[in-house]
C-alpha cells in the first residue's frame, strides 16, 4: 500500500532546521531510515526518542526521513501522533514543537505485510518520492525492529525488489538478536549478505552504543599509565559483571527460549570482555578495532563437556526480596513452564590463551534479579611483594583494583592502600573515584543516538561484524552443548541474592571471591 507523501513537503527542504545542526563525526548526507516493525516496542521506547534526540541536538541530516513499515493499520497521522507521545515519554530531551514539527513531517507510515513483493515495488515508490522531495538520493538505512523469524524474510524481499545495489548506499541494521546459535547466525549471514555487501551491514550491540563501554578504549589508549600494567604480569584476574535487579518482566515468552546466556553473554559480555582484552588496533578504524576483538575471541580456551563443570555455572532465581519487596520465582513469571530449566543467571571463568593473558583468568557473570542493577569490569591487580608494609600490616594488604563502572554511577575508581594519620603504622583501602557526571555534567546520549548517528553518518566502528557474531555464538554453543551432555540443572539463588552459591565456590577453588559491587 503506497501511502501518499504530500506532508513531506510540508517543510521544504532549504528550510530544515536540521540542515545548520552540529555534526559530531562525519557530516551525514540526507537519507531515509526504514523501520520494519515500526510498531513494535522498541521504535516507541528507542528508535524515536533517539532520532528525536539528534533532532534536537542538530545531528541529524537535513532532508532525513524516516518510512515506519508494518503490519498494523494506521495512518501516517496516527503514527505521527503516537511517536509524539513515545518522545514525550522516554526522550532525553523535553518535547520542542518547532523539532517534533520538523521531523514528523518526514515521517510516513507504509502499512504492509513483509513477505508481500508488491508492497516492497510501493516501498521503492515511496522512496524514489523522498530522493526526489527531501533529496535523500538512494540513501537508505533499512532498519530491521522485527521479529528475528522475519529478518531473512524483510532481506530477501529487500534485494529482490531491486531496492540494494551491490555496495550502493543501502545499509542494513539488523537488531539483537543475530540468531540463536552459531549455525543460525551463519545462515543469516549467508542470507544478509547474499543481498547486502558486508560493508553495508550494521549488526546492533547496543552495548557498543554506551558511552561507558566506548571509554573502554579511550581509558586503555588513550592513557600511557595503565597499558604497560594491563597484562599477565601484574593482572592477578578480572571481573566482569553485569548485574539486574529486574526480572523477566513481561518477556517469559522470549526468554524461555534464550536464557542469560544467549541473551547477555554472548552478545554484551562478550564485547565487554572483548574491548578490555584486545590488543591496541593499528588505528581507529571500524576494520582495525574489530579485526582485534576477533583475534581476541578467537583466544578463548574452548570450553568442553569435561571442563563445563568446573568454569561455568548456571542458576535460575527463586522467590526473594528486592528494596524490601517479595518478588516472583521466575518458574512463576507470566509464560513460563513452571518447570522450567531456563538459566537466568551465568558465572563463567575464562582463559585467553595469548601471550598477553596466559594465566590470567577472567570471570565473568550475569543474573537478574541480583540486588541491583550494576555493571562494571574490575582489574584486579598481583598484590605487592609480602615486604615493607606488606610484611608489617597485622592484616594482609588489599590489593590494587581498577573498576570501570559501566552502569549506573558511570566512572572510574582505584583501590589503592594509604597509611591512616597517627602514630601507629595503620595501612588501610581507600578509593579515588572519578564520577563522569561530576566531571562532564551533561546527561550522555542514549546507545541508541550514538548508534543511530554512527550508521547514519556510515561509521561501522560500533557494530558487529559477522565473524565477530560467530566466534561468541560458537563459544556459548559449546557452554549450552556441555550443559546438555552433563544434564547440568541451574541452580537456584534466592531473588535479591548475588546468586548460586556454586558461583562463589567457582571463585574459591581459585583463592579468589567475588566483589560486591
Ligand atoms: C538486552 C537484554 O539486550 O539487554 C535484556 O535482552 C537486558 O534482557 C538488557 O535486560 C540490558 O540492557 P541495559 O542497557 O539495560 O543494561
Amino acid at each position: 500500500m503506497l501511502i501518499c507523501d504530500s506532508a513531506l513537503m510540508e517543510i521544504p527542504f532549504s528550510d530544515n532546521p536540521f540542515r545548520d545542526g552540529q555534526i559530531s563525526r562525519r557530516s551525514p548526507e540526507p537519507c531515509a531510515l526504514v523501520i520494519f516493525g515500526a510498531t513494535g516496542d522498541l521504535t516507541r521506547r528507542k528508535l524515536v526518542p533517539a532520532i528525536y534526540n539528534l533532532a534536537h541536538e542538530g545531528q541529524l541530516p537535513a532532508g532525513f526521513a524516516i518510512v515506519a513499515f508494518a503490519r498494523r493499520p494506521k495512518t501516517t497521522e496516527e503514527f505521527r501522533a503516537e511517536m509524539r507521545a513515545a518522545v514525550e515519554q522516554f526522550s532525553r530531551f523535553p518535547l520542542n514543537a518547532g523539532v517534533w514539527d520538523a521531523l514528523a513531517a518526514g515521517i510516513v507510515y507504509h502499512r504492509s505485510e513483509f513477505a508481500a513483493p508488491e508492497e516492497y515495488a510501493a516501498l521503492r515508490e515511496t522512496l524514489a518520492q523522498l530522493d526526489r522531495r527531501r533529496n535523500t538520493s538512494g540513501r537508505r538505512l533499512f532498519y530491521l525492529a522485527c521479529a528475528p523469524s522475519e529478518f531473512a524474510t524483510v532481506i530477501e524481499q529487500l534485494g529482490a525488489a531491486g531496492l540494494v545495489e551491490p555496495r550502493g548506499p543501502q545499509r542494513i541494521i539488523v537488531e539483537k538478536p543475530f540468531g540463536t546459535d552459531l549455525p543460525s547466525a551463519r545462515e543469516l549471514n549467508r542470507v544478509v549478505t547474499g543481498v547486502f555487501d558486508e560493508s553495508q551491514v550494521f549488526r546492533i550491540d547496543h552495548y557498543l552504543g554506551k558511552e561507558t563501554v566506548q571509554n573502554i578504549l579511550s581509558l586503555r589508549f588513550a592513557n600511557a599509565i595503565f597499558e604497560p600494567l594491563w597484562n599477565q604480569k601484574y593482572v592477578d584476574h578480572v571481573q566482569i559483571t553485569v548485574a539486574e535487579s529486574l526480572g523477566v518482566e513481561t518477556r517469559g515468552a522470549f526468554y524461555e527460549r534464550a536464557g542469560a546466556l544467549r541473551d547477555m553473554v554472548s552478545n554484551h559480555m562478550m564485547q565487554l570482555l572483548a574491548l578490555t582484552a584486545m590488543e591496541s588496533p593499528s588505528s581507529l578504524a571500524a576494520e582495525d578495532i574489530r579485526n582485534e576483538k576477533v583475534k581476541l575471541l578467537r583466544a578463548i580456551r574452548p570450553i568442553s563437556p569435561a571442563s563445563v563443570g568446573d568454569c561455568t555455572v548456571c542458576g535460575q532465581y527463586a522467590r526473594g526480596t528486592i528494596g524490601g519487596k517479595l518478588v516472583a520465582g521466575y518458574r512463576d513469571e507470566p509464560n513460563v513452564a513452571p518447570d522450567s530449566a531456563t538459566e537466568t543467571y551465568v558465572a563463567l571463568h575464562l582463559h585467553l590463551d595469548n601471550w598477553r593473558w596466559a594465566g590470567v583468568p577472567f570471570y565473568l557473570r550475569h543474573g537478574k534479579r541480583l540486588p541491583k542493577q550494576t555493571a562494571e569490569i574490575a582489574v584486579q591487580f598481583k598484590p605487592s611483594p609480602p615486604v615493607l608494609f606488606a610484611a608489617a600490616s597485622a592484616v594482609p594488604l588489599q590489593p590494587n583494583v581498577l573498576a570501570l563502572r559501566i552502569q549506573p554511577d558511570e566512572g572510574i575508581a582505584i583501590r589503592m592502600n594509604a597509611k591512616v594519620p597517627g602514630t601507629t603504622l595503620n595501612i588501610q583501602p581507600v578509593k579515588m573515584d572519578f564520577p563522569y557526571g561530576g566531571s562532564f555534567g551533561d546527561s550522555s546520549p542514549d546507545a541508541y543516538e550514538r548508534l543511530l548517528h554512527d550508521a547514519i553518518a556510515d561509521d561501522s566502528t560500533l557494530f558487529l561484524r559477522g565473524d565477530e557474531v560467530e566466534c561468541t555464538w560458537a563459544l556459548t554453543d559449546s557452554i549450552r552443548a556441555g550443559w546438555e551432555t552433563n544434564r547440568a540443572e541451574p541452580a537456584f539463588y534466592e531473588a535479591g541474592s548475588w546468586g548460586p552459591r556454586e558461583a562463589d565456590e567457582m571463585l574459591e577453588r581459585d583463592g579468589r571471591q567475588w566483589r560486591r559491587p
